[in-house]
């Protein structure tokens, strides 16, 4: 069994430390510096400084329970206790193979003055690149079971910093990102015109979302986020205009309450990464670092892996979901008429079986394959889908058979269209149908209002569903892709199973929609991606005229840059989304789909700078083979990557994947042009990049003895 949590260094050294007189406290580390101070009125509070810059000026810190009980005044230091931790960890997949856990930690154990029986402690971990602190309510008799009416953190902003952001909206992440200073921000002008998103509750015009980047005039990245979001709702932002600060709002329930919770209890942490390097936002590991090891004791059966899928067809108007046009009419014997233009028929499955073994893609999913497509697009209706029955069309015997004899894992669609208690209602058996038919992963879906009614996504009830479905998955060895779930706040450490959602706005809004801005796969690193890995499904090729009917729209890259997202855009499942028949004239350029690695043994985060480009380097898990993505938004750029990794005295041969002189997104997106070189540590690539365009490069150790014609990169 694979060892999951390795200790090397381990120190812990408690100091307890009676009420201090002066109710203040201070961590150092590294740049960072935080300090904790308790005012005249009894209320906590904390500062955060980089480099000798503020980040976060005095900013109050609390919770209030419904009842009349405030955890946010009148409290009184009971005693702070400081820890050092210094570890590494391995974690079942990722952008490294072992991951440096090195924080201080600073714990304010307080009581209420007026009820000295009611606790909370405050604790803060500092680590070289930010803070996670949370919220403890500790077993205590003055406390059951609570329930949250409002958390009153704030993130008190030194000024009117530039915002990449999307609305907060309950419901959906779906959006594209707007860049504009704090005091720009509309959240309804946005929500207005976003008409393409299904559900969409925003309630607060100066609401945002986390993760937030933000940029300071004074050259500080900042991005807040929360970690270990478990059994709480998502936490929001209110912007305040007038000063900058910035307050937690979370998602309520029908009632407007929050949480409803049992003591002890600890809340999500919350982040603030920081630091006057972009590229160290993207290569932070303190989101991880805050979520707890691995509930799964075993997990050999956890496998990163590239896919196909019987799905763009269904994006792009080729075929449909549903067997059937309608519900409510059936033939003589009460069967669905079908409207023959069904996708997930055995036929057409084999085809794509075929096309991901002779390709090396390890799995295919289908989705449409089961009843009640026919009867759900914002409908509103419990008990539509049903998880173990197929239509007619598509015999998952034989399916399963092929794909066994092709060497290809299928991969099962659970769409719920919302209803999430009817999705309860049906695990055990949805999850032994995949057990039975030999599916190892899962793509669930929550298009639509959430039932039970009244429930957001991003409410607690639901944080507590996505939970329990990965707990089942977990029993049933099935890993999971969520859709239109709750954002990811790094969970994926505690259930490795988790290997990928949705929670942003994907590929697929080019096929239904007036698509993403070339910029918008340089925001989502900063944003979308903290929390963990996104199945963007990049790779499509065929990148104007593909939707029936809508002969004049199209994915806004290049051909290069939807290779670029397979290093760039993470994730240890990644789709190789297009047709396969739309591959067939490029089978050079999807050479490097067949090759790039899904699980990494290292990255390096070479320069980025969100809303405007973003390059990647990384090494291929237990091989020598490197594979880097550089894309830039609708400007053309040179990237410039020095080999500098690459181990010492060694030679290589790099495959450059680059847009052609000719290229860019919008009129010219499928020119591209393939060269090969022998490289070394010392060589400097410098790539250039059309307009939303990119570059992706494979590299691999020369052969001794191997004869090339290639020359050597200058
Ligand atoms: C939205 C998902 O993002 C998409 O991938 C899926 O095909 C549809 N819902 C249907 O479940
Ligand atoms: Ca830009």
């Amino acid at each position: 069994m694979k060892k999951l949590l390795i200790c090397l260094i381990s120190v812990a050294i408690a100091i307890n430390v009676m009420a201090q007189s002066n109710n203040n406290a201070e961590i150092n580390k590294g740049k960072v510096k935080l300090k904790f101070e308790l005012d005249e009125k009894g209320r906590p509070g904390y500062s955060l400084y980089f480099d000798g810059k503020t980040v976060i000026q005095h900013s109050l810190l609390g919770l209030n329970l419904v009842g009349d009980s405030e955890f946010s005044n009148q409290l009184a230091i009971v005693a702070i206790e400081k820890t050092s931790v210094d570890k590494q960890w391995n974690p079942v997949w990722g952008e490294v193979n072992t991951i440096n856990d090195n924080h201080e930690q600073l714990t304010v154990k307080l009581k209420q003055k007026n009820s000295p029986n009611k606790l909370i402690n405050i604790v803060f971990r500092v680590f070289n690149d930010g803070v996670g602190f949370r919220y403890e309510f500790p077993k205590q008799p003055g406390l059951k079971y609570f329930t949250v009416a409002e958390e009153l953190t704030e993130f008190h902003l030194t000024a009117d910093h530039k915002a990449f952001w999307i609305p907060a909206d309950y419901d959906t992440n779906e959006y594209k990102y707007t860049t504009s200073s704090l005091s720009k921000i509309d959240a309804f002008a946005v929500s207005k015109i976003a008409t393409d998103i299904a559900v969409r509750v925003v309630p607060d015009q100066n609401g945002v979302q986390t993760p937030l980047m933000l940029k300071s005039a004074n050259g500080l990245y900042i991005n807040i986020h929360e970690a270990a979001l478990i059994n709480y709702p998502a936490m929001q932002l209110h912007v305040n205009k007038a000063d900058f600060n910035l307050t937690a709002q979370l998602v309520p329930d029908a009632t407007g309450n929050k949480a409803y919770l049992y003591a002890p209890f600890k809340t999500p942490w919350r982040t603030i990464l920081v630091s006057n390097k972009a590229v160290d936002i993207l290569a932070s590991k303190t989101i991880l670092n805050l979520n707890e090891p691995s509930v799964i004791e075993k997990t050999d059966w956890i496998k990163p892996m590239k896919f196909a899928g019987v799905w763009w067809e269904y994006q792009t108007g080729k075929s449909t979901w549903s067997y059937a046009d309608r519900a409510d009419t059936l033939d003589a014997s009460g069967n669905l008429l079908p409207n023959g233009k069904h996708g997930a028929n055995t036929a057409n499955v084999k085809k794509y079986i075929d096309f991901a073994s002779v390709n090396g893609l390890q799995g295919v999913l289908v989705e449409g394959w089961n009843y009640g497509w026919e009867d759900w697009f914002g409908n509103w209706k419990e008990n539509v889908f049903n998880f173990t029955k197929p239509y007619p069309d598509f015999d998952v015997k034989e399916i399963t058979d092929y794909a066994a004899t092709k060497g290809v894992k299928m991969i099962m669609h659970n769409e719920t269209s919302g209803s999430a208690t009817d999705y309860e209602r049906q695990l055990d058996t949805a999850y032994k149908f995949m057990n039975k038919f030999g599916y190892p992963a899962v793509k669930t879906g929550y298009v639509g209002k959430i039932i039970p009614r009244g429930e957001h996504h991003d409410g607690q009830w639901m944080i507590n569903h996505y939970e329990r479905v990965l707990q089942k998955a977990a029993k049933h060895n099935v890993t999971v892709d969520a859709h239109e779930a709750v954002r990811p706040t790094g969970l994926h450490r505690t259930y490795p199973n988790f290997v990928a959602s949705e929670a942003g706005r994907g590929n697929e809004y080019n096929a239904f929609s007036d698509g993403n801005p070339p910029e918008h796969e340089t925001i989502l690193p900063f944003t979308r991606l903290m929390g963990g890995p996104m199945d963007y499904t990049p790779g499509i090729f065929k990148l104007k005229g593909y939707a029936a009917g809508m002969p004049t729209r199209q994915v806004h890259t290049t051909l290069a840059k939807q290779l670029a997202l397979y290093v760039t855009i993470y994730s240890p499942l990644q789709m190789a989304a297009d047709l396969p028949e739309n591959y067939q004239a490029y089978m050079d350029a999807f050479q490097f789909i067949k090759d790039v690695a899904v699980d990494w043994d290292d990255s390096k985060i070479i320069e980025a700078e969100p809303g405007d480009y973003v390059t990647i380097a990384r090494k291929a898990k237990g091989t020598s083979n490197w594979y880097i993505g550089a894309i830039t938004d609708e400007n053309s750029r040179t990237a410039v990557i020095p080999l500098n990794f690459l181990d010492k005295d060694k030679k290589y041969v790099a495959t450059l994947y680059l847009d052609a002189d000719n290229a860019d997104w919008q009129n010219n997106p499928q020119a591209y042009k393939i060269t090969q070189y022998i490289v070394s540590p010392k060589s400097l690539l410098k790539l250039k990049l059309a307009q939303g365009g990119g570059a992706a490069v494979s590299i691999r150790p020369l052969q001794a003895n191997e004869k090339v014609n290639f020359k050597q990169y200058k």
